[in-house]
């Protein structure tokens, strides 16, 4: 039942704003009453009531079929979570680990609930490239290795920054930023694992797991698009034309900043990269250590440029795949936007 409190918030948002729902609004207020208190046979018949009144509302069916699972009726609940399976539900993580499911998992039907929204992940999967295809390679200006600002300064001011100024943000600033996050700073062609060399953040391994997507809505001298940052040679590839901030701030659970940003750092992963040489120990921590160094860089280059950042990690990774058109290999792990920073006087 993650998703009731959002639901009834954002009921309770139209009821004062807009002044409609007023009678699904108090229907789900006393369904999660009863819901809270313990009482599911009672919640079950007013979830239900809410979602005949809207079928179009996946995430109030979803919680009806927890209510059901909680008041022991199998079959109501199986029924709504087969619809959403049959409808394309991804929701595998939550399914797998709610709680209120608990009734159900040992029934033969839980089963293939389960395998048809496995397949449905399977299948968008498929849909994602093998590979990215290039449309045009953008030499970055050469990054500053020096500047005005000290470190201990960045660090003494650094704060996640949510709203930026309504302005374009530089090449130069989208070079800084990204050469802070994974620019070479020591070149190496001896080994290959290196992908061209030594870098701005330490990587387990000297393995790199990251890969670095920028997303350009507003930014002087590159057309809005999709861009993949290739460390060696420093420079962004163009993978596909326009603006798709919205797209992107839809994926992030409608955090605005995405949407208002000039553009956005999104990092993703290969595991493979790390896990093939140190095993379970590379998935569970190391890749997320090398994450943690590179976009603490983003942080304090930004700080230093005066530009705003924002570590983003709530979002939906599948949908972030999709609109960002990742590999099938890669895991999307963070979103950075940027973009300069509001002074008191804008
Ligand atoms: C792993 C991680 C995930 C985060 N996810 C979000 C997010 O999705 N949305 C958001 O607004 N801030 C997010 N933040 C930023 C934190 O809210 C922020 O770092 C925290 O409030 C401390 O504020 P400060 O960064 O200004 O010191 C995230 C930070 C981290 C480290």
């Amino acid at each position: 039942m993650k998703k009731i409190l959002s639901v009834l918030m954002v009921l309770i948002f139209c009821v004062f704003v807009q002044q409609l729902h007023s009678d699904a609004a108090s229907d789900i207020k006393e369904a999660v009453k009863l819901y809270s208190s313990g009482d599911y046979k009672a919640a079950a018949p007013l979830f239900e009531k809410v979602f005949s009144a809207d079928k179009s509302d996946k995430n109030m069916q979803y919680n009806t079929a927890c209510a059901w699972a909680l008041a022991e009726d199998k079959d109501k609940a199986f029924a709504h979570l087969k619809d959403l399976a049959d409808a394309g539900a991804v929701f595998l993580s939550m399914l797998i680990n709610d709680k209120d499911f608990k009734s159900l998992r040992d029934d033969p039907r839980w089963e293939k609930i389960v395998n048809k929204v496995r397949e449905n992940i399977n299948k968008i999967n498929l849909a994602l490239p093998e590979k990215h295809l290039t449309k045009k390679i953008v030499a970055l200006p050469a990054p500053k290795t020096d500047g005005n600002v000290s470190v201990e300064k960045t660090m003494q001011t650094r704060r996640s920054v949510r709203r930026y100024k309504n302005e374009a943000l530089e090449l130069s600033d989208i070079s800084q930023l990204l050469w802070a996050a994974y620019g070479i700073t020591k070149p190496n062609d001896t080994y290959a694992f290196l992908r061209g060399g030594l870098r701005t953040a330490p990587s387990a391994g000297g393995l790199y797991p990251l890969d670095i997507y920028l997303i350009v809505g507003n930014v002087n001298g590159l057309e809005a698009g999709i861009y993949k940052y290739k460390s060696s040679g420093h420079e962004l590839l163009l993978l596909k034309s326009g603006d798709i901030r919205r797209e992107l701030c839809n994926a992030a659970s409608e955090q605005l900043m995405v949407e208002n940003a000039p553009a956005t750092i999104v990092y993703s992963a290969i595991f493979e990269r790390t896990v093939s040489k140190y095993g379970h120990r590379g998935r569970e921590r190391y890749v997320y250590m090398d994450l943690g160094h590179s976009a603490e860089n983003v942080y304090l280059q930004a700080g230093a440029l005066d530009i705003g950042t924002c570590a983003v990690a709530a979002f939906d990774d599948l949908k972030l795949k999709q609109v960002v058109g990742m590999t099938r290999e890669e895991d999307p792990l963070y979103l950075m936007p940027i973009g300069k920073l509001r002074k008191k006087t804008d």
